[in-house]
């Protein structure tokens, strides 16, 4: 039987009891300077229910960074503007590398495994900003944000898309191995510099797990994208949404998910809600790790899985 409100706030509070008295959370992510600054301490979740409160635990009224689980928006805008068209130039199979590898892209002559790998993320945001600029790019990635979430307090941190730009080497290598085998449209810094502010959005756990309401395919949720494509992103978040650590978040926690080096992670529960949970410390595949944890307990506590 489904669990009432009431007793799935005594999970979530549970859950975020759990995560502070945990010794080993995880390590912070050192290769951002601005992110190698934030406490490993806080912790939040938020669930949201299309169409009542949103439930929540910890600090979820607090903005972190999204890192990469922007790539779940940018994939939307994308496959909005070029539908299947995308695939020419990305794939659509886990690559059981690590996000930021170029291992593949050499081997597979510069059409990355799949779109949330970096240079597959790359890829996709040099889609969204062919013909436009990178103020109108990243503008209507925010509009598209803000509508999900039904919240216009949502903005990007500039010292972080800095801090990135003057460190991110291994990014700007590969969109240059993208672009020697022309699949970069746009200059080089030109997609990055996009890229990288597109990942240093901010926003809380409960704007988050309210952002990704329109992937649960709730009828009342906000329908951003047809219900053909909801059922593909989250197909893709299932297979690829935590790099080579994809199997694992399927078997621990089976549903389908997208993480950030930031600590966050937004999860589908298909048909009854979007939860976003955050906590800075990583495990050795570049994921949250009491993200992951929390993740596991809830779902073993609601009975929520796609399997
Ligand atoms: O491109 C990068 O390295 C970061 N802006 C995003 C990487 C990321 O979040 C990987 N996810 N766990």
């Amino acid at each position: 039987m489904p669990l009432s409100e009431p007793q799935l706030q005594r999970v979530l509070d549970d859950i975020a009891q759990t995560a502070a008295a945990s010794e080993d959370k995880g390590k912070v992510a050192d290769y951002i300077p601005d992110l190698a600054r934030i406490d490993p301490n806080r912790f939040a979740i938020a669930v949201a229910l299309p169409g009542k409160p949103t439930l929540h635990a910890g600090d979820a009224h607090a903005p972190f960074s999204i890192q990469s689980v922007s790539k779940v928006f940018t994939l939307a805008l994308a496959l909005g503007k070029v539908g299947d068209r995308l695939w020419n130039r990305v794939g659509r199979e886990p690559s059981g590398q690590a996000f930021d590898s170029i291992i593949q892209l050499e081997q597979e002559k510069g059409r990355p495994r799949n779109p949330f790998i970096n240079a597959g993320a790359i890829v996709t945001t040099d889609t969204v900003l062919e013909g436009a600029t990178p103020r109108e790019t990243l503008g209507a990635l925010l509009r598209f944000v803000r509508a999900a979430a039904g919240d216009d307090d949502i903005h990007m941190n500039e010292s972080v898309a800095q801090s990135e730009i003057a460190t991110g080497h291994r990014n700007f290598a590969l969109a240059h191995y993208l672009l020697s085998h022309g699949n970069l449209r746009n200059a080089p810094e030109l997609t990055l510099g996009t890229y990288f502010h597109q990942c240093a959005i901010e926003m809380t756990c409960a704007q988050l797990a309210k952002a990704g309401q329109f992937l649960t395919g709730v009828p009342g949720a906000p329908r951003m994208v047809s219900q053909n494509r909801v059922r593909r992103i989250n197909a893709l978040m299932m297979t690829c949404g935590h790099y080579d650590g994809s199997g694992e978040y399927a078997y621990r926690v089976g549903l389908p998910g997208k993480s950030g080096v930031g600590g966050g992670i937004l999860t589908i529960v298909p048909g009854i809600a979007s939860v976003a949970v955050w906590s800075p410390g990583l495990d050795h595949y570049g994921n949250s790790k009491l993200g992951t944890q929390a993740m596991q307990t809830l779902a073993e506590k609601t009975g929520w899985s796609v399997f």
